[in-house]
């Protein structure tokens, strides 16, 4: 039996033992974080800032964005009926537009002007650019050469946002040295505003991100309620794939207190089982708990405690760390989490594009890939939830590399790009 009680973030931890959490920085950044915080608390209830945050859902982001009942992958997949949640459809392509909106509704409470970000696919770089834009702020974004180099088409829009994007060359240079990078430049510049752009961090980042994200599911309960035409219907299941964990407490946490419903995280297996090939945290039972960025969870370490190389094949799930929340989640039974391989990934975007004319990202097709499997093992009036957090434009080069299509090759070789 769970309740709401246990999910509560208590100074900043989660957890009867301070388990996960908290606030593990230098003192330069206590005052900034206190600062966020008392804003932070300030507003969440706030009338005004509910309206302005309710007007740029529906206006800007386009909020609610679409349930859909996917009944030609049900029909295929021959079990469960699944529901697609298309966080695609937001303004700027992914779920990250609803906690940089929120970000940005704070730093303007708060005075500032300059804003700090790290990103690994680009996504949550292209969503803070163009916050940046609307609410009159300066960008300077951090992203792993590596990174930066698979996702140039992100790079040039962010670029063209009129963003300042500066490329990581330490370390793996992948998203976690990117989150390193800008968590420096804070460290350097603590009047800034580090848009961080998951439940990740030091407290009350993941408090944030969790608030600005909860609307996903709480819209999932309406529209299923409406679709499937039940007052109390609930999904059995809600799948969605985790890197820091965004998109996935997004979707869970208006059902955490649903015991019927079980929550599926799905992590980036990558290429192998081998530390170094992949981005499991809990599924690979690899990672360890240790502080990093400035909170503690569960991070993928070398034998001497350093950071382990991640890989997989989107960019987005390639980070050494879960958010707390989630370790959390997971050490109390609540939340179950899987892992696929980088070939599945590929396998489940070509299905959904082939059944439901969805073009997914990378990051999400993890989710497809998940459903895959357990559909056809559940009876046919059971119910699954697969958030697909953002879409595909920005994986084109990435995607056609990895079916190996030829006429692409060719197209690139045309306009000499060298992939
Ligand atoms: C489309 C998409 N989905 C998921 C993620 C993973 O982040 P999170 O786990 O915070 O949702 C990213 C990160 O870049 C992303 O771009």
């Amino acid at each position: 039996m769970f309740t709401a009680d246990q999910f509560v973030c208590r100074n900043g931890f989660y957890g009867p033992n301070q388990d996960f959490g908290g606030r593990y920085v230098p003192e330069v950044l206590f005052r900034g974080l206190e600062e966020l915080e008392e804003a932070f608390e300030k507003y969440k209830n706030d009338p005004d800032f509910l309206a302005e945050l309710a007007y740029y859902r529906r206006n800007l982001i386009g909020r609610p964005s679409p349930l859909i009942f996917a009944k030609n992958l049900t029909k295929k997949l021959g079990g469960a009926k699944i529901y697609l949640k298309n966080e695609g459809n937001n303004f700027t392509g992914s779920h990250k537009i609803n906690h940089c909106v929120y970000h940005a509704m704070l730093a303007k409470r708060l005075g500032k002007t300059k804003i700090i970000a790290e990103t690994g696919a680009g996504q949550h770089g292209l969503a803070v650019a163009t916050v940046c834009v609307i609410f009159g702020l300066q960008a300077k974004i951090f992203m792993g050469q590596k990174n930066l180099e698979k996702q140039y088409p992100n790079v040039f829009w962010m670029k063209q946002l009129g963003a300042e994007v500066i490329p990581v060359t330490n370390g793996s240079q992948k998203l976690t040295d990117a989150a390193d990078a800008a968590l420096g430049e804070w460290i350097n510049d603590p009047e800034a505003y580090f848009m961080l752009g998951s439940v990740v961090g030091p407290h009350p980042f993941p408090e944030i991100v969790r608030e600005a994200q909860k609307i996903v599911g709480q819209e999932i309960k309406v529209q299923l309620r409406e679709l499937e035409q039940k007052p109390d219907i609930l999904p059995n299941k809600i799948i969605a794939c985790i890197g820091g964990g965004s998109n996935a407490i997004g979707a869970f946490n208006e059902f955490l207190t649903d015991e019927t419903v079980e929550l599926i995280g799905v992590e980036a297996g990558g290429v192998g089982e081998n530390p170094g090939q992949h981005a499991s945290r809990i599924a690979s039972k690899q990672a360890k708990t240790a502080i990093f960025e400035g909170f503690k969870s569960l991070f993928l370490l070398k034998d001497n405690g350093q950071l382990e190389d991640v890989d997989g094949i989107a960019a987005g799930l390639d980070y050494n760390g879960i958010g707390p929340i989630h370790a959390y989640l997971h050490s109390i039974g609540r939340l179950q989490v899987t892992k696929v391989f980088d070939s599945e990934v590929v396998e489940a975007f070509r299905i959904l594009a082939q059944t439901e004319g969805i073009l997914t990202a990378l990051e999400s097709a993890h989710a497809v890939a998940e459903t895959i499997k357990q559909a056809p093992q559940m009876s046919s009036e059971k119910i699954i939830v697969v958030n697909l957090s953002g879409r595909a434009d920005n994986y084109i080069f990435n995607i056609a590399k990895g079916i190996a299509d030829k006429d692409f090759e060719m197209f690139c070789n045309n306009w000499k790009i060298n992939t």
